[in-house]
């Protein structure tokens, strides 16, 4: 186990902050964080949070507190038949190293996820998703530990309540269970899902055999192609999450701005994507001090080079109150404030 006092945050947050912790704790097995949560080393009596790869996080400033880290590695098969494999997956995996891997193991599933930055516990907290997939079509079962108890727990998909970027984890039981692994079914039969976005047309345009590593190699350059790479520009990815707004509402809209781009839900509601919504109030490329929006995706909320979490806040804020002006809409972070 790793105690560190007074440590930078730097490289645990994908927007760059230059943050501290006054104290950073990365355990690398169950038994650890047992006794980080309930033993006589105790960490969590005071203010803490669980991270993961930081991609989703804003720090407004040094955090007062503990931050704790997954070093749980591992990925191991529980059963296979021809049709499917079933993996335990310790949730400190980067999450696009496991994905790499199934790729490479011929097993189908995880490869419209690849590249998303992350960890394997965040992706059954967040429910991450691109190109029409969502952890939660890949998920079997989450393990935990209760924070109050240091029991585990083990919660079926099912219980996880998933939803578009939702789960139990950040409503009713945020902050009361810490992941430890995550079990994933994967098919070991082609199975692909290219509808979403040009996916298929990608495939088409260059005349690429259907296979799981060239899926994987299309969603990947699609990826480069638009999201700026943290490591060179400070982000987050999607800052926004896409509002869902009513039939009405849609209806309304429409009309004023027939090519509007939108998706259709069970039940009726319509998604809107905040992208083209921001696109339309005109931030795309504007820079704010030294925070701005991407030239290339208006989803997405950059560093230039020094930018505070208030920074970022701030042009969050604005472009919220913008495209509420005009639309009528009101869009929420996907990333958290902490
Ligand atoms: N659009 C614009 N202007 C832009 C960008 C997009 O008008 O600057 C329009 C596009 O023309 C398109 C629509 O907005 O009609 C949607 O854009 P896109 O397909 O790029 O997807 P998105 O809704 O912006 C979502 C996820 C991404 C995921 C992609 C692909 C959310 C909040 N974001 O983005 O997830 O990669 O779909 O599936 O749901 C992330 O969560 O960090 C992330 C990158």
């Amino acid at each position: 186990m790793k105690i560190l006092q007074n440590y930078s945050l730097k490289e645990h947050n994908t927007f760059g902050m230059d943050v501290k912790a006054s104290r950073f704790v990365e355990y690398d097995s169950v038994e650890e964080l047992k006794v980080v949560v309930g033993g006589e080393g105790n960490c969590l009596d005071g203010k803490w949070i669980h991270i993961g790869g930081g991609s989703n996080l804003l720090f407004r400033g040094d955090y007062d507190g503990t931050v704790l880290h997954s070093a749980i590695r591992g990925c191991e098969v529980l059963k296979q038949d021809e049709q499917e494999v079933t993996l335990r997956v310790g949730a400190g995996e980067v999450w696009d190293d496991f994905v790499a891997y199934t790729v490479k193991n011929g097993w189908y599933g995880a490869e419209n996820l690849s590249l998303i930055p992350g960890e394997v516990g965040a992706s059954a907290v967040q429910n991450i998703g691109a190109y029409g997939t969502e952890a939660k079509d890949l998920i079997v079962s989450v393990e935990t530990i209760e924070v109050a108890t240091g029991k585990e727990r083990v919660f079926s998909c099912e219980e996880c309540r998933y939803a578009y970027r939702e789960s139990i984890f950040k409503k009713e039981w945020k902050g009361r269970y810490i992941v430890t692994h995550v079990t994933y079914r994967l098919h070991r039969q082609p199975v692909f899902n290219l509808e979403y976005g040009n996916v298929r047309s990608e495939l088409e345009k260059r005349g690429c055999e259907l296979t799981l590593e060239n899926v994987r190699r299309i969603i990947i350059d699609v990826r480069q192609a638009k999201l700026p790479d943290p490591k060179v520009q400070g982000n987050a990815g999607s800052f926004f999450m896409n509002p869902v707004v009513s039939r009405a509402q849609y209806e309304a809209l429409q009309r004023e701005y027939p090519d509007m781009p939108h998706y259709e839900l069970e039940g009726g509601d319509v998604k809107i994507p905040a992208a083209w919504l921001i696109d339309r109030c005109g931030w795309k490329g504007r820079q704010w001090g030294r925070a701005g929006v991407h030239d290339r995706q208006a989803l997405i909320l950059v560093n230039r080079g020094g930018a505070t979490g208030e920074e970022i806040m701030e042009l969050a804020g604005k472009i919220q109150e913008d495209v509420c002006r005009k639309f009528g809409v009101q869009i929420s972070p996907e990333v958290n404030y902490i």
